[in-house]
């Protein structure tokens, strides 16, 4: 049986992928034969430009892939670019799909929403000085109070009033402008690329070109597999029985929550890296986010709502009960808890750290090769299969 899988380069990974990704990964390459790869084409369908990018921030993922365990020696490791033919049997699959089917996955139209948001914001300078509104409407309320002979003595329910005041303006301006804008219809597709609504079709071609039985991948790439198996069901019907429908693997971790307490991203800055070293971790766990409600040592703490709580789980598995208990009744305060995860997790990741440290970039580019050129063996027994069913040999 085949798995195969793929990461967008965006550079090092943090603990959220290494306890949703990449322990998966580790396990599959013991039960499965393994595809795992750089998908470079992806990361540039949303702008070109990070193409400069891409040959570091893959090192980086890679080196972060081979110290936690995913092993070139198990795995084909490879890099999307290298496999041409990812890029030729994508071509066939874009005559199997209507647009109006692309139009309508989800992660594209959230794309459209996230512009026509952006758009709106531009437009009407939603950029608003809010600092500036409150001063107005602080002096127009008190002229208001002034000429009605109003006398409020207590200033802390004058700024109750002007705060309400300024956020009922605000929502409601956003709001008019959001309803008077999507009558007119922003032209946000003019800023997607034919790339990007073609991302789940390149996305299925990654899978189809070796014939993948299993998907490892997270909640939100569902949409994309289905899209995955729709057209391996077309091709089979029209050229005859040359895909295995491919099933999607979910890892059962939910998502780890990050310094801030939303969901771990590089893009919101709030993350704990694999590579981090043992002082930036412990001044990152010092900043954490915990229960608002504890507020002092001795306060009873809810760590069900807890990221701390969350790490624990993870990463101190002998000690949770003992913390679950201790912070409900109060004993255990949120900076003894973090000293607890710090300890653990920094054992945890000492050896990763060590290991990554070694790796050296010649070595990894090795690997790819390799992997790349086992990569295309697989691909092109595929693609002559391909051709050969829709009568395209010459
Ligand atoms: N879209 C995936 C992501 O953003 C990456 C990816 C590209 C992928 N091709 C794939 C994942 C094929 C699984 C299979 O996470």
């Amino acid at each position: 049986m085949i798995v195969l899988s793929g990461m967008r380069p965006t550079g090092k990974l943090h603990i959220g992928h290494l306890v949703g990704v990449l322990e998966n990964w580790k396990e599959l390459q013991n039960k499965y034969n393994c595809y795992f790869f750089i998908a470079d084409y992806h990361a540039l369908t949303d702008d070109i430009k990070i193409a400069f990018e891409i040959k570091s921030n893959t090192i980086e993922v890679l080196k972060d892939w081979l110290s936690v365990g995913i092993d070139p020696k198990k795995s084909v490791l490879f890099v999307q670019s290298k496999v041409k033919q990812h890029s030729e049997f994508h071509i066939i699959l874009s005559m199997l799909v209507s647009i109006s089917r692309l139009f309508r996955v989800p992660t594209y139209k959230e794309k459209v929403e996230e512009l026509r948001k952006k758009g709106i914001e531009t437009k009407f300078h939603l950029n608003i000085d809010e600092e500036r509104v409150e001063h107005i409407i602080r002096s127009d309320v008190d002229f208001i109070m002034k000429t009605f002979d109003i006398e409020v003595d207590k200033q802390k329910i004058k700024d109750q009033i002007y705060r309400k005041l300024k956020g009922d303006f605000l929502e409601l301006l956003r709001e008019f402008m959001k309803t008077s804008i999507e009558l007119e219809e922003i032209p946000v597709n003019a800023e997607i690329s034919y790339g990007f609504l073609g991302y789940p079709v390149l996305q299925s071609s990654d899978i189809l070109i070796y014939r993948a039985n299993y998907v490892p991948i997270g909640q939100d790439q569902l949409s994309h597999l289905e899209l995955t198996r729709e057209l391996a069901r077309k091709f089979n019907n029209i050229f005859g029985e040359i895909f295995p429908i491919p099933e999607p693997l979910l890892t059962e971790f939910p998502k780890v929550l990050g310094i801030d307490g939303r969901k771990m991203s590089k893009s919101y800055n709030n993350a704990i890296y694999i590579s981090d070293d043992s002082n930036t971790i412990k001044e990152k766990l010092r900043k954490y986010y915990t229960d608002p409600q504890k507020i002092r040592k001795n306060d009873p703490g809810r760590p069900d709502i807890c990221p701390i709580y969350y790490l624990q789980k993870i990463f101190n598995k002998e000690e949770r009960e003992e913390i679950y208990n201790d912070c409900k009744s109060g004993k255990l305060g949120c900076v003894d808890c973090k000293l607890k995860l710090f300890n653990k997790m920094d054992k945890f990741l000492e050896p990763i750290r060590e290991k990554r440290e070694k790796i050296k970039e010649d070595e990894i580019l090795n690997i790819l090769n390799e992997g790349s050129q086992k990569a295309r063996n697989r691909a092109e027994e595929t693609m002559n299969l391909v051709l050969k069913s829709m009568n395209l040999e010459f």
